[in-house]
């Protein structure tokens, strides 16, 4: 129905418009516990085959919203009546902050991929602090994708506002992300560095460190990096016991194959188009770190088969963003009851049999 009805309407309207106006419906059920109530009957696949067990947490399902589609927390809880086993808010600054000038978000429908540069437009921490802290004690995972303000970065004092960030968000976080991997603020990908990841990285493990519990700390990489770029990254990690990785964000790229008009805007490119490429960084990291490290897999997830896939790739849980956007509010629905059968297909009793299931190291595809 979402498809052929509903999906063709919101496309009439301004995608950040349409953007919005949903959240604000989603936002509309979070003050509804009944009519959340109801929606969890339609959407929520409740199988104990699903759960996933990851930094001592339980996750009722692998799946989850990947940070940017719900940047305030404004809508946490109906994310799990809409069958979601964790949300990631964010990415959030310290201060708020307006983002960059508009138009910055574009539908490409032809290749079921979207181009943003939104620029972290927020509330800022502490409006969404007082939002989260109303859902403590929620079933669901919510993890705080942290960033800095555009203004710090260009000031060169990016780790700064990491820390504060942290400060700010820790105690309604379940897990922290340090989001160094958007392209839509100059200059933030260059953390990213060596150096300059060590120093940050150690800046906000440190802050964690003097709190007393201690949560996950994960940090969000860009698909636009060469082997040795990840390797430095995985590198810093290790040594600053960094608890899990998500691959990836949104890419700079634009593959030739990309049909719709708006493929010559800047920003990054989400959706089926990152899909091949992302598959390949989290097989790289996977094989690299011998299934260490945690990796949440994000890029262009649309069906079961590609849950399944990231699952067997190595991932531990699977973000989407893009897959939700066209596919609506079924998706998670969808997606695992799909998850489901293949599992039945091959005999497969829980999500932790499928881990690595087709972990072939493929760092010579990435150049
Ligand atoms: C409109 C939009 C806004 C996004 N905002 C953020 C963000 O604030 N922080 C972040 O870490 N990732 C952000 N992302 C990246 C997504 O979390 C995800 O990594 C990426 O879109 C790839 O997944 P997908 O193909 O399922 O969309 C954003 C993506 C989109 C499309």
């Amino acid at each position: 129905m979402y498809r052929q009805l509903i999906y063709p309407v919101l496309q009439s309207v301004d995608p950040e418009r349409t953007h919005e106006l949903v959240l604000r419906l989603l936002q509309g059920f979070e003050r509804a516990p009944l009519l959340r109530k109801l929606l969890g009957k339609l959407f929520v696949v409740d199988d104990p085959r699903l759960g996933v067990e990851v930094w001592g947490m339980h996750f009722a399902n692998p799946l989850g919203i990947a940070a940017g589609l719900d940047k305030n927390g404004v809508a946490v809880e109906t994310w799990g009546a809409l069958g979601f086993g964790h949300v990631e808010v964010g990415t959030v600054t310290p201060r708020p902050q307006p983002g960059n000038p508009r138009p910055r978000l574009y539908r490409l429908p032809a290749d079921q991929a979207l181009i943003n540069r939104l620029g972290f437009p927020g509330h800022g921490a502490v409006a969404v602090h007082d939002q989260l802290q109303r859902h403590a004690g929620s079933r669901l995972v919510v993890g705080v994708n942290i960033g800095a303000n555009k203004a710090s970065v260009e000031a060169g004092r990016a780790n700064e506002d990491y820390v504060r960030a942290l400060e700010q968000l820790y105690a309604v976080a379940d897990y922290i992300t340090i989001n160094i991997s958007s392209p839509n603020t100059l200059r933030l990908r260059d953390l990213q560095g060596c150096v300059a990841l060590e120093a940050l990285v150690q800046q906000v493990v440190a802050r964690r460190d003097t709190m007393s519990v201690r949560k996950p700390i994960l940090v969000k990489i860009a698909p636009d990096l060469a082997p040795a770029e990840l390797d430095d990254i995985l590198h810093v990690s290790t040594a600053h016991a960094i608890d899990g990785l998500i691959a990836t964000n949104t890419t700079v790229a634009r593959p030739p194959t990309l049909r719709s008009r708006y493929r010559r805007e800047s920003g990054g490119l989400s959706g089926v188009p990152l899909r091949e490429r992302a598959t390949d960084i989290l097989r790289y990291v996977y094989g690299s770190t011998g299934g260490a490290l945690p990796i949440i897999a994000v890029g262009g997830v649309f069906d079961a088969a590609d849950v399944f896939a990231r699952l067997a790739a190595g991932a531990a849980l699977v973000q989407v963003y893009t897959g939700f956007v066209y596919g609506g509010p079924g998706l998670a629905r969808r997606l695992l009851r799909g998850v489901l059968r293949l599992m039945d297909a091959q005999g497969l009793t829980s999500i932790a049999e499928i881990r690595g299931l087709s972990c072939g190291a493929s760092s010579s595809v990435l150049v």
